[in-house]
């Protein structure tokens, strides 16, 4: 009896364990963003500023971690429930692919599922924190 419960019990975690792998599979990857050139151009004025690491840290905590994970690989919490791949900012590849202001514009003003933080973090220097803290995600 008992070791039917425990069998049943296993049977279903490695079910919803696989149904949880499915899900995240079957995320797709988002396109080529479309970014203003008045982003691509734009300078971080707040780079390599360390003074700025803990309002970063907490603004990421705060309102990003939650889709793009504690470590920046795109597996929040509510991660699985997303039709689009949030990103992994633990990639070098990725770094080197955006500078500052590309993040920038991805972070705060999105697009479809990525949340347009325009008018929720209105703190200029909160947005360079967050980008810095980014930056500082790469392994
Ligand atoms: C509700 C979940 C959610 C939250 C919260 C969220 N994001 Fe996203 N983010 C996404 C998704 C989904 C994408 C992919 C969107 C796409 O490609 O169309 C994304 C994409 C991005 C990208 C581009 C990644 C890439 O490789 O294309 C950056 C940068 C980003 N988010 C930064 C942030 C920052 C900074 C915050 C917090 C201020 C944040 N996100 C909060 C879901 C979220």
């Amino acid at each position: 009896m008992r070791t039917t419960i425990v069998l049943t019990f296993l049977v279903a975690i490695v079910a919803i364990g696989s149904l949880s792998f499915i899900t995240i599979q079957d995320q797709k990857t988002g396109g080529p963003w479309d970014i203003p050139q008045e982003y691509i151009d734009m300078e971080n004025p707040h780079k390599g500023d360390s003074s700025l690491d803990r309002l970063g840290r907490a603004g990421y905590a705060r309102h990003c971690r939650s889709c793009h994970g504690r470590n920046g690989e795109g597996d929040g919490p509510m991660a699985a429930q997303l039709e689009t791949f949030p990103g992994d900012f633990t990639k070098a590849e990725w770094h080197e692919k955006y500078n500052d202001g590309e993040i920038y514009y991805m972070s705060f003003v999105g697009r479809d599922e990525m949340p347009n933080f325009e008018s929720n973090i209105t703190d200029i220097e909160e947005r360079w924190a967050i980008v810095n803290y980014i930056r500082s995600l790469k392994d």
